[in-house]
């Protein structure tokens, strides 16, 4: 059976075209190469009419007009010579800059997203209209998987919205909504998206009486109007910011600079070609293809329903309780109010709870654009918050969250007082961060609707939520709690109960180690540098003192209980709790925080508490220093994996990244081991054996070693020691 098409042609007026994309068996619509080619037959076609005035191309799926590229044509083709890569280029421009050459005038009309090789299309038509839904954005986000506009989007833009405005679409990545791109110049009207066809045609109509489009299109396709002074400006303080933000370790933003700067002194066909050199030396590269593998982490979890039997429905959930009102209560109810669910609210203390839907409150109406509070929205969310000391209220909530204190006997107190109030459906979930689900769910009457619901500080910022599989808890409780942290705009993943769950059992090797490294002579400095080198945010040390030295040695305990035989407790933690240094909340921990902005500084009164710990003096390299930190990580990751406590290894890369900042450059912890491979990881151990048992490989990665197999298994799309394609 012949393909069902991609485009469908009609007439919205004797002399007016009109494609409208719709790709077959795809919820968005994304550029294939079918689709490309698909478009390049209509255009053959069009382009021999006499008989039109205007060619309008939109989709037929609300809410996305085009997403972009097909990411998993490219992942398919990240190995391809570079020869391949610059032909792929040149075909897209080469096919798109028609719709600036056709007797007619065509137009863009948008509605929803409008992103990557999508807004390309629309960038190389004579004019855009928006629609003023709320979806409706344009984007360049090619940099986030390292790469830039190849198909004429760097050349294009920098001509239609001047070099600044593209500099920052294009090196940002971020979208930008209609009221912004009306701004720039780039759309010529937003309209209500049942009125965008009439708009299209009203634009189209005004254009042939004008002539406007064909001056532009001079314009276009000459150099981009900038003096060598500005010239000059922009691209020092472009540089430097790029540089600052990515600090070498994400060289996109930076070569489409260096296209976008290169290419305004020249035609447009010179810029593309150079904008086609440019992409060349970025497709298929490790960072590529590591980015690449974060986004279909995030694509995967977008689809992923946390349950592998089809016949369970998640419930809705229509009214939230949050109980506690410190800094994490205070977090979930701010994001859930957020997205408009009603919130009741409570906390033991009435001083905490007014404090805690103040705060919340402000946090839900922020507006990033105006980086202040929206009153607007303040007014409209203002009714969905309640506050709240009546048990009745929280248990006819159809999820009540939990986040009090971490204490076992607190918590159960209050499920044991909730529990008669509870609705038959009604799921409760903990907060907690250490203490077992399965634990927290004995006695209780109804174990199958208990879970962890684990969110990160802060929850604004933190796009993972751990979702804690109790022995007895139900398939429908976990589809639930899933379907509902996806509502709130997070990337949940399903783990089952143990100690840590997963990223705190990922993360307490690696501050462990940091620790071990600090007895053995490594300076804190070399430590910190070793780990940001290495593209985490912050270094372990200052982790610490963000999570609380406090906090940490509590947490520490209990892995050290749990696995005493790779657990070395270090008796330089509680040396710094015990004189009142608590990290960043006390002023002092690792570092000094006594300073106007609170920045991390050294501290030369820290030495007090390490020196008398200090075993040798070992002089690492910051290499070494970086294997002592990650590959402690990387075992753990094999023995949750050997446990079965994930139920895909891409889960725990997707929490190593949005729990704990592993660079995404990396494509997260166990894809950067298969970059290595298993032999390589056993090679790297060798010489750390004589740490313990903490550094002996696992028997999951022996056998990966003998049969020189993957985490990622046929799915593994990256760079191996033995060879791909480098710049
Ligand atoms: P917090 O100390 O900021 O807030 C706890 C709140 O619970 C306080 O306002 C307190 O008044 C209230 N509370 C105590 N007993 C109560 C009771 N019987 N009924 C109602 N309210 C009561 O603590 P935080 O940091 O917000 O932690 C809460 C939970 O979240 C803990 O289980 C913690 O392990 C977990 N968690 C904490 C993270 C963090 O970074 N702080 C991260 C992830 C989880």
């Amino acid at each position: 059976m012949a393909r069902a098409a991609a485009f469908t042609l009609s007439q919205v007026e004797p002399d007016i075209a009109v494609l409208t994309l719709d790709v077959p068996d795809k919820s968005a619509n994304v550029l294939s190469e079918s689709v490309l080619q698909e478009l390049a037959a209509h255009l053959d076609q069009l382009e021999a009419r006499r008989d039109l005035a205007g060619l309008i191309i939109q989709s037929g799926k609300p809410g996305t007009f085009i997403a972009g590229a097909d990411l998993r044509e490219f992942a398919s083709s990240l190995d391809v010579p570079a020869e391949t890569v610059r032909e792929m280029c040149r075909r897209g421009q080469e096919l798109f800059a028609r719709l600036s050459r056709c007797d007619f005038v065509t137009v863009a009309a948008m509605d929803g997203v409008c992103l990557g090789g999508g807004a390309e299309l629309a960038i190389w038509c004579d004019r855009r209209v928006m629609s003023s839904g709320e979806k409706t954005e344009l984007g360049f986000p090619e940099v986030k998987l390292g790469l830039f506009p190849g198909w004429g989007g760097t050349a294009r833009a920098s001509r239609m919205i001047g070099l600044g405005n593209a500099v920052d679409l294009v090196t940002g990545g971020e979208s930008i909504d209609p009221a912004t791109a009306v701004a720039m110049g780039l759309v010529s009207d937003v309209v209500p998206a049942e009125r965008l066809l009439e708009a299209a045609v009203s634009l189209i109509r005004a254009e042939r009486a004008s002539g406007e489009y064909l001056a532009d299109r001079q314009r276009w396709s000459g150099p981009v109007a900038i003096s060598q002074t500005e010239l000059g400006f922009l691209g020092a303080t472009a540089s430097a910011y790029i540089q600052q933000q990515t600090r070498g370790q994400y060289p996109a933003p930076l070569a489409a600079l260096e296209v976008l700067l290169g290419g305004a002194g020249v035609d447009v066909q010179q810029a593309c070609a150079m904008e086609v050199e440019g992409l060349a030396q970025l497709f298929g590269t490790p960072t590529n293809a590591a980015l690449l593998n974060v986004f279909f982490l995030t694509d995967r979890s977008k689809k992923d329903r946390g349950i592998d039997r089809a016949d369970v429905q998640p419930r809705d959930i229509a009214t939230v309780a949050v109980i506690g009102a410190g800094i994490m209560g205070s977090g979930i109810a701010a994001v859930t109010l957020k997205r408009q669910i009603p919130v009741s609210f409570t906390d033991a203390s009435a001083d905490a709870l007014a404090r805690g839907a103040r705060g919340v409150l402000e946090e839900a109406a922020y507006n990033r654009k105006t980086n202040g509070p929206d009153v607007q929205r303040a007014l409209q969310l203002a009714p969905l918050l309640r506050t709240t000391t009546s048990d009745d209220e929280l248990g006819a909530c159809d999820l009540v969250i939990e986040a009090v204190v971490e204490n076992a006997d607190v918590k159960r107190l209050i499920y044991s007082r909730l529990e008669p109030k509870l609705g038959p459906t009604t799921i409760l979930a903990s907060n907690t961060s250490t203490i077992p689900i399965t634990e927290l769910a004995r006695g209780r009457q109804r174990p199958d609707q208990f879970c962890g619901m684990h969110f990160f500080n802060p929850v604004r910022r933190m796009k993972l939520v751990e979702v804690i599989r109790g022995k007895q808890t139900s398939d429908e409780t976990v589809a639930t709690v899933v379907a509902h942290a996806k509502r709130l705009g997070k990337f949940p993943i399903v783990v089952h109960d143990g100690p840590g769950f997963l990223v705190n059992r990922m993360l307490f090797p690696y501050l462990n180690e940091a620790l071990d490294l600090l007895a053995d002579g490594v300076p804190v400095a070399q430590i910190e540098r070793a780990a940001k080198e290495f593209g985490m945010p912050m270094g372990p040390l200052v982790l610490y003192d963000v999570v609380g030295l406090d906090t940490a040695v509590y947490a520490g305990r209990l892995m050290w209980e749990t696995f005493p035989e790779r657990v070395v407790p270090s008796p330089i933690l509680p040396a710094l709790v015990k004189a009142g240094r608590l990290g960043q909340k006390s002023g002092r921990g690792f570092f000094s925080y006594e300073n106007k902005k609170k920045r991390p500084e050294p501290d030369p009164g820290l030495a007090r508490f390490v020196d008398p710990y200090q075993r040798t003096a070992k002089s690492l390299t910051q290499d070494e220093i970086a294997m002592r930190l990650f590959l402690p990580m990387l075992l753990e990751a094999t023995r949750v994996l050997a446990e079965g406590i994930v139920r895909d290894p891409r889960d725990v890369d997707l929490g190593v990244i949005f729990g704990l900042g592993f660079p995404p450059f990396r494509g997260g912890l166990l894809y950067w081991a298969d970059t290595l491979g298993p032999r390589q990881v056993l090679e790297m151990l060798k010489p750390l054996a004589d740490l313990g048992p903490r550094m002996q490989p696992t028997p999951l990665l022996e056998e990966m070693a003998r049969s020189n197999s993957r985490f990622y298994g046929d799915q593994f799309r990256g760079p191996t020691p033995t060879g791909r394609r480098q710049p």
